[in-house]
């Protein structure tokens, strides 16, 4: 039996392109053609659960306005989600602090649920006080924090971007975040390049 639930993700995913497409930052309609032209695929995700699931719930009543009802969505979702972790305990690149409180849903990208080799995107939650070393990878990515706020470093500069803002990291470009005292919630996207890649770290 299937655990996928396609009404849910028709709605997130027409809450999540509403959100990315009212978004007021400039950089972020450079994503605007490939999420129009994703592609038309849907396919079933066996629900995963992961440590980040239940740390979403907590964060809904602080978020901006403006995602409040998609992250609200999200949370009372969650348990038919995929929480995914690029990383793990054996490969050592990121620590066991931040894998304790980390996970991804995705939305949209070769895996699906909405199938796209040209984006990929979904939802991610960083626990408090959690370091994600300076990395980087082949394709152009954008984080859209909705809750909480993150010292981000891309291209050596550093500075706290909060919910509601636009961080664009262009492909190759080094990045890294600290979370503050809260969780860190972001919408993100890649586009261009292997969407599937796994980040080299610095
Ligand atoms: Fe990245």
């Amino acid at each position: 039996m299937s655990g996928a639930d396609r009404n849910a993700d028709e709605e997130l995913f027409a809450s999540f392109t509403a959100f990315v497409f009212d978004h007021p930052d400039p950089v972020v309609a450079l994503f605007g053609d490939n999420l129009a032209g994703w592609g038309s695929e849907w396919v079933g995700l066996e629900p995963q659960p992961g440590v980040a699931s239940e740390q979403l719930v907590k964060t809904v009543n602080s978020t901006i306005e403006s995602a409040r009802d998609l992250v609200q969505l999200f949370a009372e979702h969650r348990h038919s989600r995929f929480w995914e972790q690029t990383y793990n305990a054996s490969d050592g690149l990121v620590s066991d602090d931040m894998l304790s409180c980390y996970g991804f849903a995705e939305l949209l990208g070769p895996r699906g649920p909405f199938v796209s080799t040209r984006i990929r995107g979904g939802l991610g939650l960083y626990g408090a006080n959690i370091t994600y070393p300076l990395h980087h990878h082949g394709p152009d990515e954008v984080y859209l924090p909705v809750s909480g706020a993150a010292d981000f470093t891309v291209a050596g500069d550093t500075s706290t971007r909060r919910a509601g803002e636009a961080i664009h990291v262009p492909s190759g470009t080094e990045h890294g975040f600290r979370t503050g005292d809260a969780p860190l919630v972001v919408l993100y996207l890649w586009q261009n390049g292997e969407l599937r890649e796994t980040s080299t770290f610095i």
